[in-house]
């Protein structure tokens, strides 16, 4: 059987990455394909020791800790599924724990933070086939979330403007596909369609 294709998107809050997973979702299904949609932190129990996490303010390297925890166990079912030929489109990955940990991590670790985060998620992490990081201008991506009332403590305009730095860094560094997502819905989604056809 033909070994299944791996889709990550990644981006800030806001940038549209569950909103998009799902219409990619749907029309990959159109055309006859399987599909799974999972996301990070995952809703097994280490998902839920996250988000505990991060609601109680623990030190971000236990946090970092947590996260690449969460993912080593999911990225063993993301590899069941892509045995069965499946697509899996994962809505948030290990840039996410690089982008958002390593902002928060400068202030303790200064640049050895990345560096650290990379080796931890290196023999963790799998090479997705395509990774699409989906930018936006910090402040509209604040507004985007705003709309949702509970705001998270990675929901501030500067943090989130030094994570997004950082995923630009890292899409440089690995090749990732960058959208921009400031633009009307539709557009953004047949943008990224164009950028997995080639996968799927
Ligand atoms: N390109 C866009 N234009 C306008 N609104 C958008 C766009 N992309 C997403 N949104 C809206 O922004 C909000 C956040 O989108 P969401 O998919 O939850 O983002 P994320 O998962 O990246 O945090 C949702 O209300 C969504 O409908
Ligand atoms: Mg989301």
């Amino acid at each position: 059987m033909k070994e299944g294709t791996f889709i990550v998107l990644e981006g800030i809050d806001g940038t549209g990455k569950s909103t998009i997973s799902k219409k990619l979702k749907e029309w990959l299904e159109g055309d006859g394909r399987e599909v799974v949609l999972t996301a990070e932190p995952t809703k097994e129990w280490l998902g839920n020791a996250v988000r505990r996490a991060n609601e109680e303010d623990l030190d971000p390297r236990t946090e970092s800790l947590l996260f690449t925890a969460d993912r080593c166990q999911h990225t063993k079912r993301i590899g069941t599924w892509l045995d069965e030929g499946k697509v899996v489109i994962c809505d948030r990955y290990f840039g996410s724990t690089v982008a958002y940990q390593g902002a928060a991590l400068a202030p303790l670790m200064g640049d050895n933070a990345i560096p650290w985060l990379m080796a931890l998620n290196g023999p963790v992490a799998r090479r997705a086939d395509v990774t699409i990081l989906l930018t936006c201008e910090p402040s509209m991506a604040m507004r985007r979330v705003g709309d949702r009332g509970h705001l998270s403590k990675f929901e501030k305009e500067e943090y989130l403007r030094k994570v997004q730095d950082n995923y630009l860094m890292l899409a440089k560094e690995l090749n990732w596909t960058v959208v921009d997502s400031d633009v009307q819905l539709a557009q953004v989604v047949e943008t990224v369609k164009q950028a997995v056809r080639a996968y799927v």
